[in-house]
């Protein structure tokens, strides 16, 4: 068994020791055996759409009676209250989204909600404070090159969240506290990219850019120095 990436290595660690697990869209399965080889789980439900992946986990859970293999849509093959925790990886934004919009009943019965997104962390955290979850963890780590944001949710008792702004908004305001050498890193060249692409326009640059470079501006300030 492969030791887990750094990306799913983020998620594991903010998977609270002693909850089943449902891992949406787990494919390879990795995560969840990982989960269960480290004690960390008593029992994984992995849920995957497409008869491949399907496959390879029922051929994994063979050989491991603690993880359950599911067919299906999204949270659609769970009932509320099955899973405490659920986890959304490797998926985009607009994926996990629609997901989770399509069973509140499920994910308002778990404990925790995890999501790392291959694009958007900063679209689906806004649209997932305003489905009334609060967020309770993050995590960051660069992987290939590529940033991945890790977001641990709850559902919020007192309804939907008030929205963030800035760079609590863009990185989350947990990272934005307190945040790791990785992720000042990634805002310094973040900054240095876009700053080449706003010197290069000739027209009007597209929605949203220049407030990204502001939020990365904000956060870089509200840091000092390395
Ligand atoms: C790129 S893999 C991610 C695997 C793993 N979660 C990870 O982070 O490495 C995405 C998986 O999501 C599955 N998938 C796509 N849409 C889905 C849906 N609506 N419901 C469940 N699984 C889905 C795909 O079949 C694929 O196996």
């Amino acid at each position: 068994m492969p030791a887990l990436s750094a990306r799913l290595a983020d998620v594991a660690a903010l998977c609270p020791e002693g909850a089943v697990v449902a891992d949406i869209g787990s494919d390879h399965g990795l995560l969840p055996l990982a989960l269960l080889r480290m004690g960390r789980a008593p029992r994984v439900i992995a849920v995957d759409l497409h008869p491949g992946p399907v496959a390879q986990l029922r051929v994994r859970a063979a050989a491991e009676p603690r993880l359950e293999v599911r067919a299906g849509d999204g949270l659609a093959p769970l009932r509320p209250g099955e899973a405490q925790i659920i986890v959304l990886a490797g998926i985009g934004a607009r994926l996990a989204e629609r997901i989770l919009r399509a069973a509140p009943d499920v994910w308002a019965a778990a404990a925790r909600v995890i999501v790392q997104v291959n694009e958007g962390p900063e679209e689906l955290r806004a649209a997932l404070l305003g489905m009334g979850m609060e967020l309770v963890d993050q995590r960051f780590v660069e992987e290939r090159g590529r940033p991945f944001f890790t977001d641990a949710l709850r559902p919020r008792a007192e309804g939907p969240a008030p929205p963030l702004s800035g760079a609590a908004a863009l990185l989350g305001p947990r990272l934005l506290a307190a945040p790791p050498p990785a992720l000042r890193g990634w805002v310094r060249r973040e900054m240095a990219r876009l700053d080449v692409i706003l010197a290069g326009l000739a027209l009007a640059p597209p929605p949203g850019l220049v407030e990204r470079r502001a939020a990365l501006v904000a956060a870089e300030t509200s840091w000092g120095p390395a």
